[in-house]
């Protein structure tokens, strides 16, 4: 029997973010202490012990700070308050007390590309003249044409549309406009002004003085936009983005002038310094840069500590393309120093339990989502094959992130009516893309308890949980043999207990075929099947696996795992 060469070294576990299992809370879909349907601070904090005995590491919170909630709080008007809705900032430090005193670092979600429009800055800008320093926060420019009538440049909107939006003078004629890379309540920052990279060590200083284990940085690849700003040109006929990963890298930030430029490694540098005056604090940067090398470089030693890895999160359930992915995340980001991180859902893409059941073909574009009027995804299989690719990442050497309701095997809220959808790429693309809601649906706890099944006591919810959802609650998974909440929990403990997070990591080639994986972490062997057939398993105790009533004498069935003690 030959081995596999060691593709990853066990090291000391001295570094709490590169083995950590970190829990995304969006938090007003959480839980709500006080009943008006959105999700609140006080009610993750009566929460906090279901997520202690759950295993997590760290909490990573979608943004929980004053907006006016148009791109559901990515949009903040202060960076130093907590929003009413989510409750006070007295609220956040009960909060990290109760989270330090069970062992769980939380992170807060930074969002630097952007403001809201209701920002004291953006105000101060509108109501300044052109070319005053106020205006130099965000991107402001004349417009082309005769009368400056049309846009500065063709930059689109990720939530669709143009990326600009034209002023209005105070004495109503039409003025310059200004730059959006995302809805129009949400101006970019223009990281060229040193006053705005000023601004953001303090609000960093701020929360950090204040305890959080680190930041989220929000769009991080987006800050700092090409010089003149020329136009883009990776769009197709209707003006939707192009994947670039086909391109070099200098040819990828020429065709899309606001992601990836290399001046915002200078910003991450600046970013890193603040958070060094801190002991043990940690970034993960939502960085979506194609392919893994061009990514690695954002972890280098003086940068961010982490990225999410979306090429792991989209890739195809398909087991050569999914060695590719682990090997070569493994590999380009340890040339670097860094650890890798792996992710199946968050609050922008479908949720697993759902994608893994639509075929390739008919799998939305991330951001799209499912619309209600699209064929039904297979949920069966979905919940069956997302089990498994949870089973075989948590076995994994890194980071790995979880977003809430998944440890219920909770699927994408789908059918959600239209009426109910908040999402801005709604009206942004007159309803063609029917946009982020249905992942982001208020968890059931208590089955049957209120309308919102315990997700509060007054069965409110600011969006309906559908039919389905009951029978998801965590009181009927909570000690139940084979629930999904139970299997999290075995996996957690397990990879604990034989440090997989920082393991010694190598593929075991020889229990692989063409529908099947394994690899070896730390002693423990981990087999995925595929499918269709079942395969014989090699001696050994069956630490944790996806099927049910699994010994060693049995077969692993199709779209399983397990995991087994050599
Ligand atoms: C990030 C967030 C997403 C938000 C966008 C604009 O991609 O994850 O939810 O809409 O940035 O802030
Ligand atoms: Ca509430």
């Amino acid at each position: 029997m030959t081995n596999s060469p060691i593709i990853a070294a066990a090291r000391p576990d001295a570094e709490w973010w590169r083995t950590a299992v970190i829990y995304q809370i969006y938090p007003r879909s959480f839980a709500d202490s006080n009943g008006d349907g959105i999700g609140d601070l006080a009610g993750v904090t009566q929460k906090l012990d279901s997520l202690a005995n759950l295993g997590i590491d760290a909490i990573w919170f979608s943004p929980f700070f004053e907006s006016p909630q148009k791109d559901a709080g990515y949009d903040i008007s202060d960076y130093r308050k907590i929003d009413p809705i989510f409750g006070t900032n007295e609220d956040l430090d009960v909060l990290l007390a109760k989270a330090k005193s069970l062992g769980i670092r939380i992170i807060v979600d930074i969002v630097p590309n952007h403001t809201s429009d209701q920002h004291a800055w953006f105000k101060a800008a509108m109501a300044a003249p052109e070319g005053s320093a106020e205006r130099t926060y965000y991107h402001f420019l004349d417009g082309k044409g005769e009368n400056g009538e049309l846009p500065p440049n063709n930059w689109q909107s990720i939530f669709g549309g143009p990326a600009w939006t034209r002023t209005t003078n105070p004495d109503g004629a039409p003025g310059q406009w200004y730059l959006h890379l995302f809805d129009a309540t949400q101006p970019d920052l223009n990281w060229d002004n040193p006053a705005v990279a000023e601004e953001f060590d303090e609000i960093l200083r701020f929360w950090l003085r204040k305890g959080v284990a680190g930041f989220r940085v929000d769009v991080a690849h987006g800050m700092v936009k090409r010089a003149g700003l020329p136009d883009a040109t990776n769009y197709d006929h209707n003006m939707r983005e192009l994947p670039i990963s086909n391109l070099g890298r200098e040819e990828a930030e020429k065709a899309v002038p606001y992601w990836g430029q290399p001046g915002v490694h200078d910003a991450i540098r600046r970013f890193r310094r603040v958070l060094d005056e801190f002991d043990d604090r940690a970034f993960c940067a939502e960085a979506s840069m194609s392919p893994l090398p061009r990514l690695a470089m954002w972890v280098r030693p003086d940068e961010y500590h982490q990225a999410f890895n979306f090429d792991y999160m989209t890739c195809d359930y398909e087991p050569a393309a999914l060695k590719k992915i682990i090997s070569d995340s493994i590999i380009e980001y340890a040339k670097v120093g860094a650890s890798s991180t792996w992710v199946l859902s968050n609050h922008d893409g479908i949720r697993h339990a759902t994608r893994l059941g639509i075929a390739k073909e008919n799998t939305p574009r991330p951001g799209d989502g499912i619309h209600p009027s699209d064929p039904a995804p297979d949920e069966a299989l979905g919940l069956l094959r997302a089990r498994a690719a949870t089973a075989f990442m948590l076995g994994l050497p890194g980071s790995s992130y979880l977003y809430q309701g998944e440890e219920l095997g909770l699927p994408e809220a789908w059918q959600l009516d239209v009426k109910y959808r908040q999402d801005p790429t709604i009206a942004r693309t007159n309803g063609e893309r029917i946009g982020r809601d249905s992942c982001r649906v208020p968890l059931p706890w208590v089955a049957g308890e209120t309308a919102s099944n315990g997700f509060n006591t007054t069965g409110e919810s600011w969006l309906p949980q559908p039919e389905n959802y009951r029978t998801f609650s965590r009181n009927l998974q909570e000690g139940v043999p084979g629930s999904t909440l139970e299997l999290y929990k075995r996996l957690l403990k397990e990879r604990k207990a034989f440090s997989m997070g920082s393991g010694e990591f190598r593929w075991a080639e020889h229990f692989e075929d063409k529908n099947t994986l394994a690899y070896v972490n730390n002693g423990v062997l981990v087999i995925f099947n595929f499918g269709p057939d079942a395969v014989a398993l090699p001696a050994g105790e069956v630490l944790v696996t996806t099927q049910h009533d699994l010994t060693a004498e049995n077969e692993l069935q199709h779209d399983q795992v397990v995991w087994i003690k050599l």
